[in-house]
């Protein structure tokens, strides 16, 4: 069936108060008007079009790459004359499916369903609340036919008790808008061209309507708000976080897991409180994430430990690691199976071998680092000269005393040793002993000043 999907997104969204556009404003980490549009894709052959508005530019830049088109509605008439502007765009014979740019939770079976009940008719998917005040109200006759969608502002006292109202998701027979859309008339309480007024179109017209009742009111809630933005984000991440325990993955709170992207698990993963995931991350078996940590766009092996508190982006990381607390691996970080990154270590474009440490407080950064190295306390790569970055070769089982600086570019030797304190900026030729700092003199009998009384 070919399904052409409108997407409303003219909108200012006035109670965000937000110089940005209602519908780039994210869910999980994906603008709104993203997470409808990834849903539409899943449904099949369809032709997307978004009807945009207040902030058009910015929203078609940041769409640009998304396969859709864009229509622009320049003065917003109503949800009737909003989709009217995709007309053009209705190929033949196709189903028009009308979604809303800031409904981002809505999910692909429920638009299947009413896709199935709209090949005659339009099919509308309402939900009952228990407070419906502000929606459209569903009027069906007494044998439970849908007759008329009746907004709010319109509504007499009788039909303001209804409680089963319109989500504003409908689906229709493309040729049938085609035709209702251009002849509404805007003689209402608010003085726009309804979309809803195609149902009781449709019912003079003796052409069946379909009311698809919604059984999740968070699936269908729209976002005016800021304070119902964090309410859609929440009841994502509690979804998120419950599939993620159904797939076997250990969440210490269920309510302090963030995940704005894809996250990926092996067998009896734990994650810790407070842990946010970006990107696309992948866990093996048995990984343990510690407290307060930010993972975005890394994979880590089977068996590494992060400790609290730590950040790893863009990163590689073997088997068997250990990272943190405190640790911080910036992009095009690579971990060897078995290495060691230990508190207060910032790395970046490193390399780092295997079963090799870093256990505290340097940066080691434009890094090659072979296997079984051991880098001691407050070593720093100086791989930055104020205009260029130059590398650090590092060879295996070589031993970095504490506190050195290794001023790039520079190679230590398998198996060399620098005497703690030194700053290196000369090549250490293998197994050589580099000491490179101020010999120590000890002056005896030495009387310190002493201040007059
Ligand atoms: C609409 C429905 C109402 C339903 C409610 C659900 C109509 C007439 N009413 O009311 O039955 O209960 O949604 O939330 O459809 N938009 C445009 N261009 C326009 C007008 C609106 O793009 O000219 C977009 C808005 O950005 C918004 C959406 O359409 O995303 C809904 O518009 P809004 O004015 O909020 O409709 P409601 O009055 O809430
Ligand atoms: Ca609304």
């Amino acid at each position: 069936m070919a399904i052409d999907i409108v997407i409303l997104a003219a909108g200012k969204g006035t109670r965000m108060r937000s110089d940005l556009p209602k519908v780039l404003h994210p869910i999980g980490g994906v603008p709104m008007l993203g997470r409808v549009i990834e849903t539409a894709k899943q449904l099949g052959d369809v032709k997307i079009t978004v009807v945009i508005g207040h902030g058009a530019e910015l929203v078609r830049e940041r769409f640009a790459d998304s396969g859709v088109q864009f229509v622009e509605q320049e003065e917003q008439l109503g949800t009737g004359h909003a989709v009217a502007q995709a007309i053009p765009h209705f190929r033949d014979g196709a189903t028009v499916l009308v979604l809303y740019g800031d409904v981002p939770l809505v999910r692909a079976s429920t638009l299947r369903q009413l896709l199935q009940e709209s090949e005659n008719g339009p099919a509308l998917l309402s939900v009952i609340m228990d407070d419906p005040s502000g929606y459209g109200r569903i009027v069906r006759d007494k044998d439970g036919q849908v007759q008329a969608i009746v907004e709010q502002k319109d509504a007499d006292a009788e039909t303001l008790k209804i409680d089963e109202i319109n989500t504003g998701i409908l689906a229709a027979p493309g040729h049938l808008l085609a035709q209702w859309l251009p002849e509404l008339s805007n003689n209402n309480a608010q003085g726009e061209y309804y979309l809803t007024d195609v149902i009781a179109r449709s019912v003079r017209e003796n052409i069946a309507v379909t009311g698809v009742i919604g059984s999740d009111a968070v699936e269908v809630a729209g976002v005016n708000s800021r304070i119902q933005q964090a309410e859609l984000e929440r009841a994502l991440q509690r979804d998120q976080a419950e599939v993620q325990m159904a797939l076997g993955v250990t969440l210490m709170d269920p309510a302090r897991f963030d995940l704005r992207g894809t996250l990926e698990c092996g067998a009896d993963v734990t994650i810790d409180i407070n842990c946010v995931f970006e990107g696309s991350v992948k866990l093996g078996n048995g990984v343990r994430i510690g407290p307060n940590c930010l993972l975005k766009n890394c994979q880590l092996a089977a068996g590494t430990v992060v400790e609290a508190n730590s950040i790893i982006e863009d990163a590689s990381v073997g088997e068997a690691c250990n990272i943190g607390p405190f640790a911080r691996l910036r992009p095009g970080t690579e971990l060897a199976n078995g290495a060691k990154v230990g508190n207060f270590v910032e790395t970046k474009k490193a390399k780092i071998g295997v079963g090799s440490k870093v256990n505290h407080l340097s940066y080691i950064g434009d890094a090659e680092v072979g296997d079984d190295v051991n880098i001691g306390a407050g070593t720093i790569t100086c791989n930055y000269d104020g205009v260029n970055k130059s590398k650090t070769i590092i060879g295996d089982r070589a031993f970095i005393g504490s506190n050195s600086a290794l001023v790039a570019p520079v190679e230590i030797g398998a198996g060399a040793t620098v005497g703690a304190g030194s700053t290196i900026t000369r090549e250490v030729s293998a197994d050589e002993l580099a000491v490179a700092r101020g010999k120590q003199r000890n002056i005896s009998g030495w009387q310190r000043p002493v201040k007059k009384s």
